[in-house]
């Protein structure tokens, strides 16, 4: 076809690769009770008062909704001692990305950031014709190195993204890493700190990234509802940033980006702290029970902080993930992270991650 000329950019863009959604494993003949366990999803569902309050929202779906997230906004900013001009929501995470490239990304402009990470950032870096620099995690546990990522960044640096814990490693910076790295960068670049599963962690030297706001450093914390809270399929997010920067990403906002039945389930899944405990218990075990099932196998996954696991199968993953398929189990093949014989697996529930691991292992010994 004779087309409209692309954008460069989009030569150099792949477009992203979902896991299988399990109903359409589950189309396939022989197969039901399909385990996801490739999108680190809460294997417990959302937040009951959130499926509630999304119920009391349904009959007003025909307003738009509140085009500045006033309320959740609000809840926010008290949860974590900020202003709301503090806070600003996105349609996911996902979309906040995209409008950090747009609001300071030009064509040629870098933005350095670990490998493997999170594709989005790659991805928004593109979109505005940016040039992502990526820096190697160290060693086989794939150890955050800031010392590393600070000798990366040269005058054409915008962005620095933080992924803590690191998708698909699981890997965390540890706040007095973090502190140095901040006080070494020069002015004019912003650090993007992505917490999306943050709330797993245990270990207590982790940043929040709170402090440098209240300071007004050039840093933008990002978090989102799609993990902990059970909320994925709503598509909701949020950044938090001196006020300058919040300002800046609501210029290039759509003006009702963010849907009135995921405002409503954000604020009431915010108050439920039950579900939070149960499910952050329920992937601690997971997180146990993954390790020790995969050293039977004298298999060793790299140390996590997250609600999933990287691991090394010394063997092509690709071809066990699609074995693993078969059996109704889905997982994602390190090969899209640029690892592949690795696996990332999510902690599911105690009978999920059983049948994960029988599975693996039949596999393995064939
Ligand atoms: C590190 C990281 N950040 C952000 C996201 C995207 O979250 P959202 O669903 O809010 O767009 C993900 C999703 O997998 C993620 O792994």
């Amino acid at each position: 076809m004779n087309g409209p000329r692309r954008r460069t950019c989009l030569e150099l863009i792949k477009p992203y690769e979902p896991g299988k959604p399990s109903e359409e494993v589950e189309c396939e003949p022989g197969l039901t009770d399909v385990v996801m366990l490739a999108s680190n999803e809460n294997p417990l569902g959302p937040s009951p008062a959130a499926l509630e309050a999304i119920k009391e929202q349904l009959g007003r779906i025909h307003c738009y909704p509140d085009g500045n997230c006033s309320r959740l906004r609000a809840n926010l900013a008290e949860k974590y001692k900020l202003d709301p001009e503090n806070v600003i929501i996105g349609n996911g995470t996902d979309e906040l990305l995209t409008l950090i490239a747009l609001a300071y990304i030009n064509p040629g402009d870098e933005a350095v950031m670990v490998q493997p990470t999170f594709s989005e950032y790659e991805f928004a870096m593109r979109l505005m014709g940016g040039i992502p620099r990526p820096v190697r995690l160290a060693g086989d546990e794939f150890r955050y190195d800031l010392d590393a990522l600070a000798a990366a960044v040269n005058e054409r640096t915008r962005l620095v993204f933080i992924c803590s814990p690191n998708n698909p490693t699981g890997t965390i910076v540890q706040r007095e890493d973090l502190d140095k790295f901040l006080a070494s960068l020069p002015s004019g670049i912003l650090v993007v700190l992505d917490l999306a599963y943050a709330e797993y962690v245990a270990s207590s030297s982790h940043p929040d990234g709170l402090e440098y706001i209240k300071n007004g450093r050039p840093i933008l914390v990002l978090r989102t509802f799609s993990k902990i809270y059970g909320l994925a399929g709503l598509r909701i997010g949020y950044a938090m940033a001196p006020a300058a920067v919040i300002a800046d990403l609501n210029r290039i906002r759509e003006p009702y980006n963010v849907n009135s039945l995921a405002q409503a389930a954000a604020i009431a899944a915010l108050k439920d702290r039950e579900h939070l405990a149960r499910s952050r218990a329920l992937v601690e075990k997971g997180r146990r029970q993954l390790a020790a099932g995969l050293a039977r196998m004298g298999l060793k996954a790299v140390p996590t902080e997250a609600n999933f696991c990287f691991v090394d199968l010394k063997t092509d993953s690709k071809r066990i993930c699609k074995a693993l398929l078969r059996r109704g189990l889905i997982v994602r093949s390190g090969d899209v992270f640029g690892y592949p014989t690795y696996i990332r697996v999510t902690c599911g529930t105690e009978e999920q991650n059983n049948r994960f691991l029988n599975a693996l292992e039949e596999l393995l010994a064939q």
